[in-house]
């Protein structure tokens, strides 16, 4: 649905996508630029944005989680999306909540779906760097089944909380 779209400044190709965001690559597929879709409101999607990039950055200040998570962050202002015909379709996003950062290669699995110690682990070693939102991390495992990348994650817990109203 979002395959046609192009990011700019940049004109960054789509890549993949999720319940909050549309991840976008560049041609040599070194950059991606996460845009915050508008199918959450403004304050929500405001806060799960914050709370990511915040935590990207705990992580790449951390010791054991810097090797697995994506670097060099980079906030992005003024995004806009165009279609395959020109149109733009910038209605999709909220074009100042988005932030680039590196691209990280490999098939991302849902952690939640792949029970056992690496993924205990893992939890863990956010846990420790105080990343608490876990619940919707992704990963790559290497040949070895540990896990090589890990996207997703933000300092605040559940996102259903803050829908709630909790936090
Ligand atoms: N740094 C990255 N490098 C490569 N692919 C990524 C990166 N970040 C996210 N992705 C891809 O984009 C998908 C959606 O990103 P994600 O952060 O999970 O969005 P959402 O918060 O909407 O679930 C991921 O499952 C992964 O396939
Ligand atoms: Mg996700």
């Amino acid at each position: 649905m979002f395959e046609e779209l192009t990011l700019e400044p940049g004109g960054f190709g789509y890549h993949d996508h999720g319940a909050y965001g549309i991840v976008f690559a560049n041609v040599d597929r070194t950059r991606i630029v996460k845009v915050y879709r508008t199918c959450q409101d403004w304050e929500h999607a405001e806060k799960v944005f914050k709370s990511e990039v915040e935590a990207i950055a705990v992580a790449s200040a951390d010791r054991d989680l810097r090797p697995l998570t994506a670097s060099d962050l980079i906030a992005r202002s003024g995004c806009s999306l165009i279609d395959r015909d020109g149109r733009d379709r910038t209605d999709l996003i909220f074009g100042d909540l988005a932030f680039e950062v590196s691209f990280l290669e490999g098939e991302f699995v849902k952690l939640n779906d792949c029970p056992g110690s690496e993924a205990d682990h893992l939890r863990g070693l956010l846990r420790e760097a105080g990343i608490d939102g876990s619940d919707d991390v992704s990963v790559v495992f290497d040949a070895t089944g540990q896990v090589r990348y890990v996207v997703d994650f933000a300092m605040t817990k559940s996102e259903q909380q803050w829908r709630d109203g909790a936090l």
